[in-house]
């Protein structure tokens, strides 16, 4: 079962931003998720939230603002005062830190419906940098995953099911060629991860944070689990 550090190692770090990451591949994570939005300007800016309330103390959205003003926003300090130089990075920045031996996760937030044109800019960027073997794109907007596979055969497919149903969702991932069944704790039943496994699929599950829940889900034969500490599975 492999550890992905959720956010890089959010736990340690603020969340989504080059220290996160840095201190991820430190902890020796095997595999990194982050979240993508896209600027006014089009940029890959990588934050999990639609606006920079939560992180930057700024109520400003990502889809109004050009790359030049999100650069300048501080997204550091709410985590600690340790980390008050940090800034929000774009996704090219993170295919440059993350060596090629360490899985990336590249979690779409939305797709050209509210970012227009944001699947072919992702795809274009993973394959500029030779990063189709090592990267799955996941969404939770699942137009966004079609957009993904009709714009590259080879690109590796990550399903959050949301409030999808688990029948319509294994359907909709054998058309789409999607490799991850991707759950909540909560989803994450024996039901769920046989049906999945039963179709070749594997099952990742977020966010886990206790040895408690990554025994459970070990034990259900999960593939891997999103976690704010990639050194969890130290944690006894
Ligand atoms: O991709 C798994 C997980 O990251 C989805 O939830 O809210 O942490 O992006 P969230
Ligand atoms: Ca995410």
């Amino acid at each position: 079962m492999i550890v992905i550090a959720h956010r890089g190692a959010s736990g340690h770090a603020p969340e989504n931003t080059m220290a996160a990451f840095v201190r991820a591949l430190e902890l020796r994570a095997r595999a990194i998720e982050l979240d993508v939005h896209q600027t006014l300007d089009r940029e890959l800016v990588v934050a999990h939230d639609d606006d920079l309330r939560r992180c930057g103390r700024d109520p400003r959205r990502l889809k109004t603002l050009h790359w030049d003003e999100v650069a300048k926003v501080e997204v550091g300090s709410w985590f600690d005062k340790r980390f008050a130089g940090e800034r929000l990075p774009r996704l090219e920045e993170v295919f440059d830190l993350v060596p090629p031996s360490v899985e990336l996760h590249v979690e779409l937030k939305h797709g050209t419906r509210v970012y227009p044109g944001i699947e072919r800019r992702v795809v274009d960027l993973i394959c500029k940098h030779g990063a189709l073997p090592r990267t799955v794109v996941s969404s939770f907007d699942h137009e966004a995953l079609c957009s993904l596979r009709s714009l590259d055969e080879n690109v590796r497919l990550g399903y959050l099911i949301g409030l999808t149903t688990l029948k319509t969702a294994l359907s909709e991932m054998k058309d789409l060629a999607a490799e991850s069944l991707n759950l909540s704790v909560r989803q994450a039943t024996a039901r769920a991860v046989k049906a999945a496994h039963d179709l070749g699929f594997k099952v990742l599950v977020y966010t886990v944070n206790t040895p408690a829940d990554r025994d459970r889900l070990a034990k259900l034969g999960v593939d891997g689990i999103f976690c704010n500490y990639p050194e969890l599975d130290l944690w006894r």
